[in-house]
């Protein structure tokens, strides 16, 4: 099928890819024409495991392109496909000026029947929105059906999550539409759950509001863990052998971050409250993951009560290992505090480093290597569980730091090895305690 997608953010780009590999045409449409040289050469605007590759793969076998007139690409489309951003606008809610504008510019375009199909996360009742605004911009008498078919794919697995997804879900107001919609993803073999559109849409941000509860739940119980003396990855152990638990996204941490769990969950706190609903479980998830986030701050205080003129090594930056994405990361705000009380930052990760100078506007700060951001450090905060940083020996925070205190916001290490080390650490929810003597 010949299928033009609009935006070539996270979601349009791994989807564009994803059809153009189950064997349709695709041309991509972005205003950045920037990116779209990029892509046309060949080269990914975001670091994304697997993502170049396929893209090259799929460049190569001629069946996606890439392009900047919008109008053109829309016109011969067989199903056009929104998946611009929604991002948070002031108050929570989402913000949906480009999904409207990509709305008209294809009702305006649109010269042959076809779906267009929305993949951006918008509020319930938006796909209504966009019927009226694409069929008032018709300049032909074409027969146009709106589905909504939300992403679940996750940063760092997008390419993953798009190939081998858990289900599709398709709302659709029309037998056609969704006999459509069971063709462009025949070749998937994923589970097509077939809803009304305001399910699919509600389906959406249940899901990820439901993933960021889970995980301030835990963190919850992770900080109760660290006053009662219980560790909190011996409880979700126990916890999540119970089928109707799960073992998943059960990670204590400092918070979730990132561009969709802290977006997702203000913008449908917002529109039940909206409509006078007000979402207790939602409003207690951010509030919890709010204070989360500055855990380690709260741990370094009462580690040191003066801030000023201590070194401080900072490693992990982005909100979760594998992305260079520091949208919530909570390493930013954190690092901002720090630095606005005299601290001497020294920060390292793998990947995100002009990206995190540029946020701070202080170059200095950034350290090449693990080694160079502990050296005469007198502790060290860890923000994202990268792999290099998971590999970390405690001899190697013993030979660099001036003084070994470990405040780990990713449960990295084995606290019994660090403690036997020498190192005051501390993580979320492992309280210190004597290796239990088994008899
Ligand atoms: C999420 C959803 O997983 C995905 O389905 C949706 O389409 C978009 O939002 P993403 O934000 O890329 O994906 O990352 P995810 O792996 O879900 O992690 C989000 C945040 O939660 C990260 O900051 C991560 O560190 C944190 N997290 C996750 C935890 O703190 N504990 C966990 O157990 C799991």
């Amino acid at each position: 099928m010949k299928i033009a997608v609009a935006g070539v953010g996270y979601v349009g780009l791994v989807s564009a890819v994803g059809f153009a590999h189950h064997g349709h045409m695709v041309t991509a449409v972005d205003v950045d024409a920037m990116k779209i040289a990029g892509l046309t050469a060949g080269i990914s605007p975001i670091f994304e495991p697997g993502l170049e590759a396929l893209l090259q793969e799929q460049l190569a076998a001629g069946r996606i392109q890439f392009t900047t007139d919008s109008a053109s690409a829309y016109a011969d489309a067989e199903a056009i496909v929104i998946g611009v951003g929604t991002p948070e606008n002031e108050d929570g809610s989402a913000n949906l000026a480009a999904v409207y504008q990509v709305a008209h510019e294809i009702g305006a375009s649109m010269q042959q029947d076809g779906l267009v199909i929305v993949k951006s996360t918008v509020p319930v009742g938006t796909n209504d929105k966009i019927e009226a605004i694409v069929r008032g911009a018709l300049r032909s008498a074409v027969d146009v059906d709106i589905v909504s078919n939300p992403e679940f794919l996750a940063q760092g697995s997008a390419v993953y999550d798009t190939l081998h997804g858990s289900r599709i879900v398709v709302g659709t107001e029309s037998a056609t539409a969704e006999a459509k919609m069971r063709d462009i993803y025949a070749a998937y073999g994923q589970p097509i759950v077939s809803v009304s559109r305001k399910s699919a849409e509600l389906i959406k941000y249940a899901s990820n509001d439901f993933l960021a509860l889970k995980i301030s739940f835990v963190n919850e119980i992770a900080n109760l863990c660290d006053i009662l003396g219980a560790d909190i990855e011996e409880v979700t152990e126990g916890m999540g052998y119970d089928p109707r638990i799960g073992n998943s996204f059960l990670r204590a941490g400092i918070g979730y971050g990132g561009s969709c769990f802290p977006k997702d969950t203000k913008a449908l706190h917002w529109l039940a409250e909206d409509h006078g609903f007000l979402l207790r479980t939602i409003e207690a998830t951010i509030k919890i993951n709010e204070k989360q986030k500055y855990l380690l701050l709260h741990k370094l205080r009462q580690e040191m009560p003066t801030i000023a003129g201590k070194k401080i090594a900072v490693l992990g930056l982005t909100f979760k290992p594998n992305t260079d994405d520091l949208r919530e990361a909570p390493s930013i705000p954190n690092m901002k505090v720090l630095q606005k009380e005299g601290a001497i930052i020294q920060a390292y990760d793998p990947i995100a480093m002009a990206q995190t100078a540029e946020k701070l506007g202080d170059a200095s700060i950034m350290k090449d290597s693990i080694e160079a951001a502990l050296e005469g450090a007198d502790v060290c905060l860890i923000f994202t569980e990268w792999d290099e940083i998971r590999a970390i020996s405690p001899d190697t925070f013993k030979k660099w730091m001036a003084n070994p205190i470990v405040l780990d916001g990713r449960n990295c290490f084995n606290k019994y090895e660090m403690e036997a080390a020498g190192i005051a650490y501390q993580s979320v929810g492992r309280p210190l305690a004597k290796v239990r003597q088994l008899q």
